[in-house]
Order: structure tokens, then sequence, then C-alpha cells
């Protein structure tokens, strides 16, 4: 099935053998004996026990070919799992913060991008992210670094531990990149309240709510949701890993889809959940018996939701649309 990936860290998508081979190329030392002890170290309680692991991951990351390579690691995945369109996230301050240039990174991975359209057929675009565990004055400093680099990414959002960090903490920074005219996106709901998913909304006027799962516990914010068609990004295979669900079976995609909303299915950090975008897929619909025609609204809502122009979204939607009648 045609489909965009809407929400996927780029550094969540770094596999235990690239992080000891780009350990090795790099001489930076980690601590874990081999990928195995690595791999077993992922166990998660929720998403700070996740987020600690993440961040250790990727210190391997230092030159410009580092980053090209992760980022094509991935595309090549996307590729194969009939991913026609990618936004990906990256967390320039992870990497800033250790000492590597704005430069280094954003071209390492735009030049993957670039490379993913020619050579994959993947259209790629990048969104920046602003660490809401920093300062706003950080997230000043971070955007000030990247602007010389404004055609290269498309957008920003807001990552990281949420619970504790609300939205309205960054406020004005937001303001400033809607100036700007870059997208706006942010985790809001992943463990935080419903209050977070408002503020997202109204405080920082994002276009859509990255996870956003803990919504359904507020019946008015689900017809904000549904009458302003603002889509989330569902990530399933991390909210099973993070423990927002006990299971896939408890999971409340299809509860959202029923009641409107314009949700999709994600990815997240694929080399630490345990799935790319055809196992969030695979898992979920084993699990929750959702519908083809919920496969279907899921794809068209990827789309939809995506920040290609509009005749390019109706492109993918015709494609996508004589793919099913295959299946009829
Ligand atoms: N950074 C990478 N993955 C994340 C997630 N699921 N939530 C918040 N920040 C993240
Ligand atoms: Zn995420």
């Amino acid at each position: 099935m045609p489909k965009a990936e809407l929400h996927m860290h780029i550094e969540g998508s770094l596999e235990p053998e690239l992080i000891f081979a780009l350990a090795r190329r790099n001489s930076v030392e980690i601590p874990y004996a081999d990928v195995e002890a690595l791999r077993r170290a992922y166990a998660f309680t929720n998403l700070q026990s996740f987020l600690d692991i993440y961040y250790a991951g990727a210190s391997v990351l230092l030159t410009e070919q580092d980053f090209y390579d992760m980022a094509w690691a991935y595309l090549e995945r996307a590729a194969a799992d009939n991913v026609w369109r990618t936004e990906m996230f990256f967390d320039p301050q992870t990497h800033t913060e250790r000492g590597v240039d704005m430069r280094t990174v954003i071209d390492g991975l735009h030049r993957a991008c670039v490379d993913a359209e020619v050579k994959l057929g993947v259209s790629a675009a990048l969104i920046m992210c602003f660490l809401r565990h920093l300062s706003e004055q950080k997230a000043f400093e971070t955007l000030e670094q990247a602007l010389p680099y404004r055609d290269k990414f498309i957008g920003v959002g807001l990552d990281s531990g949420e619970v504790g960090n609300p939205p309205e903490r960054f406020e004005r920074v937001f303001a400033r990149c809607r100036e700007l005219g870059l997208h706006l996106v942010a985790h809001a709901g992943e463990e935080g309240p419903p209050a977070y998913v408002w503020s997202a909304l109204d405080v920082l006027k994002v276009e859509r709510v990255d996870h956003g799962v803990q919504s359904a516990k507020d019946p008015a914010l689900m017809k904000r949701l549904a009458q302003d068609r603002i889509p989330l990004t569902v990530c399933p295979l991390s909210n099973l890993k993070l423990c927002v669900f006990p299971d896939l079976g408890q999971h409340n995609l299809g509860a959202l889809l029923d009641a409107g909303l314009v949700a999709t299915v994600n990815s997240d950090d694929p080399a630490y959940f345990g799935g790319y975008m055809n196992e969030n897929f695979v898992q979920t619909f084993a699990a929750t018996g959702l519908t083809a025609q919920q496969a279907w609204q899921l794809a068209a809502n990827s789309f939809e939701g995506s920040f290609i122009e509009a005749a390019a979204k109706a492109r993918y939607i015709d494609r996508l649309n004589e793919t099913f009648a295959q299946f009829e």
C-alpha cells in the first residue's frame, strides 16, 4: 500500500549495527559491549527511559557522511515499505550541544533526501525539532543557527520529555517560526494530558499533532480535532514499547478513526521500537482487527496530512485508489 510517513525521528532509525560501525569509524566510546548488549537495553518503561538510550546512541554521529549514512539507511527501508513521501524529524541540539556544526547535520541529512528522490523515487523532507527539556532561549539559538539552511527544512517540531514541559513554554519561538513561513508540528498527548494538545493547537498553532492519543480522554478536544481536520501522527509500536498502552489490542487507533479524526500510522523510532512502517501496520491490524477500508483511510490520511502541495497530494491519492481498485 502506498503511504506517507509523517512522524519518524531520523536519530531513531540508527540500528545497533550502525551505532557500532560509526562508533568504530569515529573512535567514540559507547557503554555497551556489543550489538546484543545494546539491544538487550531496549526494555523501556516510559518515554524518559527510552530517551536516555536514544541520546546515547546519537553520540556516535560526528561527520556529514555519518548523517548521510544514517538517513540513507532509513530511506532505503522506507522505499522497501512503499513509503512514497516521508517528513523526517531531526534533533539538531543533540548534536550541536556536543560540538557538531549545524551545517554538518543539515547538509548530510539533506543530501540523502535529494538522493532519495533520484535513486529511490521517495519524496523526502526535513522537520527540525526543538528539545522541550531545554529552554526556549536555546530553541531560539538553534533556529538562528539553522536559518542559513532555511531552504533545506520545511518546518519545526517539538519533542523530548513531554510531562512537565508543556507547549506554551515555546510560544514565542513557534510564533517566530510561523512568521518565517515554516510548517509547525509538536508532540503532544503522547504521555501528557489533553491540555497539552489544546495548547499545541491554540498557543503554538500547530498544523499536526504528533501522537495525540491522549486526546481520546477529552470529548471536546476530539470534536475540535475532527472539525479542523488536524492530523494525528500515531505511532502504535512506539506506544506499545513505551507502555502508553498495555498491548496493541487496546490501542485507540480504531476509536480515533471512528471519531472521524485524520489519524495516521508512523514508526517514530523504528530501530528502537521493533519495526518500520509496514511492521507497524501489520502488527496493529493483527491485534485490533481494523479493516481494509480503514487501511485505505490511514493511507489517504497520510497523504492528506503531508506538507506536499495540493496537486501532488491529489496525484498520490489517485494512485492509492488505483492500488486498492486492484483488490476489489
Ligand atoms: N524523540 C524521539 N522519539 C520521541 C518520542 N516518541 N517522544 C518524544 N520525543 C522523542
Ligand atoms: Zn516522536
